[in-house]
């Protein structure tokens, strides 16, 4: 049986059920299906849905967009690639109670819900001022299918984008092929459940840019989106489910996330006349994924203009192809050097979007001091942090391979504890120890003051004591 995922949405449904049960505008039924032409606007008329041809396309989908925004906005088609060709189309609850397209006089649908439903009398359809249509079983009220589930290419508030550990449902975005072809394009929004789970854009079926994973407070790749931010997401990895579900801190607001064609990921919000674009990715060179190759990092304000540095310990691995920037070769670690029980350790990066984690593993129950020695212990290891920024930092995330797709950001980021040899670790604790001089230096400086102070006082009293004493 199907079980809803998002269970605050029943209620509200029984009550509207209650109170709405002869206005029949939201909703599709057995005896009142919707023909091209007629639309279906939800309770608070937030959102409509009926067929439509997108742009210069003569061809008819059923979709659902925003009722109140004048620029016809479309979130969401069922029969993204089965357009009809004419306006013989009509949509209706079917023998076994499932929400079909079928074309006038035509017996077999050219969508439908494909749900498996038992008594299929009194099976209806509603469209949600959520912007979500569900399938709503005649007894048990609860959603026999619903459109969030299947999502086309926008993400809206209360929707969740990610796995069903239950069902094995993933939810994930697919771009429009064009702006006059909603069928399924070649680029996906999606978390990866692999490793330590990741969120990623992909073209193709390859990663483009990758989001990464949920620090506690936003995604590892977005630094940008802090608490302040007019959107707010709210993340679950638990054994239900993985997902991440966003909302909007301005009431009354239409915003939407979604990925379009060529490979790129947008959220925007609707202001008065036009959608304000709020975020966009990938941005730059160094949002590429893998722009530069294995064991380095990707800097957009390199010196020497070119991106990518080995990280500390490494080098290229072809000194020819770096020469002439060409980082994707990546980089290796120095030569003849040993980082297992010889005296290596670990250095310190800052404003880092920490490597893919999909060769991760986390540990909640560590803290930071406890994950260094649980890296240091395990020669497989090559990297640690924190698993969650909250409150300081919590938990431990440890790397096991090679690490891919790391890049610094000017502002933000996390830290990135990186495991080198004795000799790199010399290295930089001598650049950090002029530092520590400094620190020590200043203590000497005030500890000699105050001895003279003391001595100072004491050759005063004891003048004073002659000169009483006379
Ligand atoms: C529709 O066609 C017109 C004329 O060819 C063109 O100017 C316009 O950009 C097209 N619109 C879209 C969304 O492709
Ligand atoms: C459907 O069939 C009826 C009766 O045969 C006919 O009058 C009507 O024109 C047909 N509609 C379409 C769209 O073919
Ligand atoms: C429903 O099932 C049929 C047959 O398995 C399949 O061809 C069709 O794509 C499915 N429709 C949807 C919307 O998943
Ligand atoms: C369900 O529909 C069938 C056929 O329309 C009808 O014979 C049956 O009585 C209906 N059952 C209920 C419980 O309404
Ligand atoms: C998707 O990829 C295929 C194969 O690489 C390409 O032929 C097609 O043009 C791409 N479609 C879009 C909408 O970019
Ligand atoms: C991060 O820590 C906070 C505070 O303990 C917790 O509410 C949140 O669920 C954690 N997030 C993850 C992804 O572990
Ligand atoms: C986002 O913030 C609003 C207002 O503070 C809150 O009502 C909502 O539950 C939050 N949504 C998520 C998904 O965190
Ligand atoms: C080190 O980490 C790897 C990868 O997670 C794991 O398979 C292995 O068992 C660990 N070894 C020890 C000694 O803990």
């Amino acid at each position: 049986m199907y079980s809803p995922s998002n269970q605050l949405l029943t209620p509200l449904l029984l009550l509207s059920l209650l109170f709405q049960i002869c206005v029949s505008l939201d909703t599709i039924t057995p005896d009142e299906p919707l023909k091209d032409g007629d639309i279906l606007v939800s309770h608070r008329e937030t959102f409509a849905l009926g067929f439509f041809s997108p742009a210069n396309s003569s061809r008819r989908y059923v979709g659902i967009w925003y009722n109140k925004v004048p620029l016809k906005t479309v979130v969401w088609v069922a029969n993204r690639d089965d357009p009809l060709d004419d306006t013989a189309g009509i949509i209706s609850i079917d023998g076994h109670g499932n929400l079909v397209i079928t074309e006038t006089n035509r017996s077999i649908p050219i969508w439908s819900t494909n749900a498996s439903v038992v008594s299929a009398n009194h099976s209806m359809a509603r469209l949600l001022d959520t912007g979500n249509l569900v399938l709503v079983h005649p007894e048990t009220l609860s959603f026999i299918w619903q459109s969030f589930d299947f999502p086309t290419d926008t993400l809206l508030p209360f929707m969740k984008l990610g796995l069903d550990r239950r069902t094995g449902l993933n939810r994930f975005l697919t771009s429009w092929k064009s702006k006059d072809d909603p069928g399924t394009g070649n680029c996906t929004y999606a978390i990866d459940p692999t490793g330590y789970p990741q969120l990623f854009l992909y073209e193709g079926g390859a990663p483009l840019w990758r989001g990464g994973s949920w620090t506690g407070q936003r995604w590892s790749g977005v630094p940008e989106m802090t608490r302040n931010y007019i959107f707010n997401g709210s993340y679950v990895d638990n054994q239900d489910e993985i997902t991440i579900e966003y909302g909007v801190t301005v009431p009354n607001v239409f915003t939407r996330v979604m990925v379009e064609e060529p490979g790129v990921v947008k959220r925007s919000a609707w202001h008065e006349t036009g959608w304000v674009g709020f975020w966009s990715a990938p941005k730059e060179k160094c949002d590429n994924y893998q722009e530069c190759g294995p064991n380095s990092y990707c800097d957009p304000n390199n010196v020497e203009k070119f991106e990518c540095t080995c990280l500390p310990g490494f080098e290229p691995k072809s000194a020819r192809d770096w020469f002439l920037r060409d980082g994707s070769g990546g980089c290796v670690r120095n030569q003849g050097v040993f980082t297992c029980n010889s005296g290596e350790g670990f250095v310190k990066l800052a404003r880092v979007k920490v490597p893919d984690t999909s060769i991760a593993r986390a540990d909640m129950s560590l803290s930071l001091k406890e994950c260094e020695q649980d890296c240091l212990k395990n020669c497989t290891c090559t990297a640690y942090t924190n698993a969650n920024e909250t409150k300081g930092g919590i938990g431990c995330l440890t790397w096991h391979g090679n690490l891919v797709d790391a890049r610094v950001y000017s502002n933000g980021g996390q830290y990135l504890y990186l495991r080198v040899d004795a000799a790199t670790l010399a290295q930089y604790a001598k650049k950090n120890g002029l530092l520590q001089n400094k620190g020590k230096l200043a203590i000497l400086v005030i500890s000699v003051a105050l001895m003279l102070f003391i001595v100072a006082s004491i050759v005063y009293w004891f003048i004073m004591r002659k000169i009483k004493g006379k």
